[in-house]
């Protein structure tokens, strides 16, 4: 399945607590980076936080607005990207209602986060059927947008195949239309003849030699016109491979690459592990945090050497520091030449100067909550737009149009 040639871009962050720089190191700044390169869906997806946090659903909609500042304040640009309330676009659960009629109870059950989940979190109880839906209902939120790209990390990787998986089911199961070949065969004809010759052509290539660059460039073919119907566009695109139309893309993993952020422990920074700086930490507990963090434990005294591979300091040193930074640590460590408290002071620093304009610009958002509410009553409505003629179709697709 070819990825089509102005891909759309989605993801989504749980509003369950304190954005911490893990967050911004991690998701943040890819998201920025891809804001420019591609039409991008940024949700708050306050019903996937309901699905573990239903005793104390009031938590949530504080840390919706609070994850909107942190957001904005690290320079996601409303301008660029869509930044919407996932509650706020009904016709995810509305999706998510319709995939959940064909969706096999075992594609839910083998995800390993649903066990996983359970166990880690004891203390909740998720034998609920919305927390055995949460997969579905993040399939529901990438597809209804026709994303083809999902920015996530590693522990997310499972949860885009399910959406990958239900996108094909979708496709196989209500786009085989009857008289599909007449109809692709009429859509053709309306490209025009030097176009539906290059198309026929590329689609003999591929089916015929297996040829995916054939593939690739039919997609882009099909893509580029402007003229026919969504429902034409979705024949041709499915009249390649033969199958029938394709309504939904299907979505691919977009693994971020940015190094794992450490936590003051050395493990990955998380909640969970309580190793985080958050994103709007005040300075004074930052050093402190930063002060208090555990170092090379041979280095007992000032005057005992150290090794940098065994101190969680010096991988926040990866992440902050210039090479010449590096160095000093390197050399100051092993010989003893510098102390711990030396070596974390430039870490504190470059902390505070990357939290300082973030710090600036939450207080300023703060300070007018209504333009913030008014840059999310757009996003919202923008991906309403999409969402519901995505609806249309779907229940068209399914035979539910009837009215
Ligand atoms: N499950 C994701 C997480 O915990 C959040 C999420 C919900 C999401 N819907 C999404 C991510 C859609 C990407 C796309 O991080
Ligand atoms: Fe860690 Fe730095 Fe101390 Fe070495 S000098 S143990 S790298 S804090």
């Amino acid at each position: 399945m070819p990825i089509p040639a102005n891909p759309r871009v989605m993801s989504g962050m749980r509003p369950t607590g304190q954005l911490h720089l893990g967050h911004y190191h991690g998701v943040l700044r890819n998201w920025i980076k891809l804001q420019n390169e591609y039409e991008c869906f940024f949700g708050v997806v306050d019903w996937h936080a309901m699905t573990t946090d239903y005793e104390d659903p009031r938590a949530i909609s504080e840390n919706v607005w609070e994850m909107v500042i942190d957001w904005l304040a690290v320079g996601i640009n409303p301008g660029a990207a869509k930044l919407f309330i996932q509650s706020r676009v009904p016709e995810h659960a509305e999706l998510h209602l319709l995939l959940s009629m064909f969706t096999p109870l075992s594609w839910l059950e083998r995800v390993p986060s649903y066990k996983d989940q359970q166990e880690r979190l004891k203390e909740k109880d998720l034998t609920t059927y919305g927390f055995l839906g949460y997969p579905l209902l993040q399939a529901a939120d990438i597809i209804i947008y026709k994303a083809s790209l999902v920015p996530v990390g590693e522990d997310q990787v499972a949860h885009v195949e399910v959406a990958r998986e239900i996108a094909r089911r979708f496709n196989f199961l209500y786009g085989r239309e009857p008289g599909f070949e007449e109809k692709a065969e009429a859509a053709v004809k309306k490209i025009g003849k030097k176009n539906g010759a290059r198309y026929q052509e590329l689609r003999r290539a591929y089916q015929e030699q297996g040829d995916m660059s054939a593939l690739e460039k039919a997609a882009a073919l099909v893509k580029a016109q402007r003229r026919i119907s969504i429902g034409d566009r979705e024949r041709l695109m499915g009249y390649i491979e033969g199958a029938g139309k394709i309504i939904f893309p299907e979505p691919k993993a977009l693994l971020t690459h940015a190094p794992k952020m450490p936590g003051l422990d050395g493990q990955k920074m998380s909640k969970s592990y309580n190793n985080t700086i958050s994103l709007r930490e005040n300075p004074a507990a930052v050093s402190e945090k930063v002060s208090r963090m555990p170092t090379d434990p041979a280095r007992v005294r000032r005057s005992d050497p150290g090794d940098p591979d065994k101190c969680p300091v010096w991988k926040l040193h990866e992440v902050y520091s210039t090479d010449e930074q590096k160095k000093w640590v390197q050399e100051g460590c092993r010989s003893a030449g510098i102390g711990c408290l030396d070596c974390k002071r430039p870490v504190i620093e470059a902390i505070l100067r990357e939290q300082g304009p973030i710090r600036e610009r939450a207080t300023e958002l703060k300070k007018d909550m209504e333009a913030v509410r008014g840059i999310i009553n757009e996003g919202c409505e923008a991906a309403r737009d999409i969402a519901r003629d995505t609806l249309e179709e779907v229940r068209q697709a399914m035979g539910l149009s009837y009215r």
